[in-house]
């Protein structure tokens, strides 16, 4: 978990004390796991509705990925860019047919995916004679925690003592068309939006599906790129293999990267024709982006979430599940909203909830809790409506529980 997005733990006493201490973690460390449970080194057993924060695709030991990845790693784990990879060519065909876009460039996170389409933003600035090349992001963002960026990120936790901050970032509202359009009579730099179909980390915030073929339009007419960061809810996670399909929008620049490999560090940038051919020789790159290994962890990702009809599911039970704790949150006081789309559920409650992550793995239950009052669930998108069912049942309780004490105890 990313602590300062998520809740801040206090834990005694640092059990790895030679690791940089940049997470705030729970006293527990894991051993195992099998589909969509996971058991830790004392074998206490969980239900994991994090999937290591929208990570693991499959689930635990999947029976088709894993003897695949473990035939790659005996053939090739990585070998260079310096000479041609078949498995990155079979990769990007593939999410340009998933996409509709032109092409991908690969890396292993998503903050390198964010970084590259920064890049690719400003170089079709100055391409075009706009030598300080701005970009619209938003209120509520998070993009990652490299200098650029944490900067085109919002929360001031992230940013706090980084700074200066890279410049060249105009901040907006989500959901306010007239705000991106006041910005476009007023500043000739600007060259690209950059926003995340969903916002994750900022509390599980769609895009309202109109406000993306707004700014679909705009971009248009203003000739800017439209840059989709799906790192967290792309992949399949809404019932569609990108949320902005939902829309029916097609953008410029996409950033992918966390369920794209079920676990194998992996990320990638996929751009359209008018995107495509900015980068050339010597613009980007990357050692490990690419290599064998995460490559056909990609490919048989997306041939098994085909084969199996994953997203169908992840769209199904995640119904039920958002369904079913609304049904069982209901008229709870303090409850705010619970929101999100397919296996990406946010619960909004009145106040800071960081203890629930301790009370749910209590409870055997693996979620998050993210921008300081926001329960998050999102859990492999090979969850069984069983475990739905029992997700409701562990969770529902707890939040009871919690917002009938007094609010101190938060
Ligand atoms: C929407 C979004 N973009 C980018 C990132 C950064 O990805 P990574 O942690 O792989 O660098 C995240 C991580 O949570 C994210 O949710």
């Amino acid at each position: 978990m990313n602590a300062p997005e998520s809740a801040v733990l206090h834990t005694p006493a640092r059990p790895m004390p030679h690791v940089l201490n940049t997470y705030g973690r729970l006293p527990l460390a894991l051993s195992h796991g099998q589909g969509c449970w996971v058991w830790d080194t004392n074998g206490k057993k969980y239900l994991d509705g994090l999937g290591g924060i929208a990570v693991n695709t499959l689930g635990h030991n999947h029976p088709r990925l894993v003897p695949a990845l473990q035939e790659q790693i005996a053939k090739l784990i990585h070998s260079s860019n310096y000479y041609e990879v078949p498995l990155q060519e079979q990769l990007a065909a593939r999410l340009c047919e998933l996409s509709g876009l032109a092409g991908a460039f690969f890396c292993s996170t998503g903050l390198e995916a964010n970084e590259a389409a920064l890049k690719i933003a400003r170089k079709f600035g100055h391409d075009k004679g706009i030598h300080r090349p701005e970009i619209i992001v938003y209120e509520g963002a998070f993009h990652g925690r490299s200098i650029a960026t944490l900067s085109a990120t919002a929360n001031p936790k992230v940013q706090a003592g980084f700074g200066p901050l890279v410049e060249g970032f105009v901040r907006v509202p989500l959901n306010d068309l007239a705000a991106v359009e006041e910005v476009a009579r007023s500043n000739p730099n600007v060259v690209a939006v950059f926003l995340e179909t969903i916002q994750g980390e900022g509390g599980i915030h769609p895009s309202r599906w109109e406000y993306l073929q707004g700014l679909r339009a705009l971009c248009d007419r203003q000739g800017w790129l439209m840059m989709l960061d799906e790192v967290q809810c792309g992949i399949g996670r809404t019932g569609k293999w990108f949320a902005h399909q939902w829309a029916g929008i097609v953008p410029d620049v996409m950033p992918l990267a966390k369920g794209l490999g079920s676990g194998v560090p992996i990320g990638a940038v996929v751009a359209g024709p008018k995107a495509a051919n900015i980068f050339q020789p010597g613009n980007h790159g990357t050692t490990f982006g690419g290599n064998p290994l995460a490559m056909r962890a990609g490919v048989e990702t997306l041939r098994i979430m085909e084969e199996d009809g994953v997203m169908a599911n992840a769209a199904a039970v995640g119904k039920r599940l958002s369904d079913g704790l609304k049904q069982a949150l209901e008229g709870v006081p303090g409850v705010v909203e619970v929101r999100g789309a397919g296996l990406m559920i946010g619960i909004e409650l009145d106040r800071p909830c960081g203890v629930i992550l301790q009370r749910a793995a209590d409870a055997g239950l693996m979620l998050s809790v993210t921008a300081d009052r926001v329960i998050r669930l999102v859990p492999p998108l090979i969850l069984s409506a069983d475990e739905a069912a029992q997700i409701v049942a562990i969770l529902a309780p707890l939040i009871c529980t919690f917002l009938s004490e007094p609010v101190a105890a938060a």
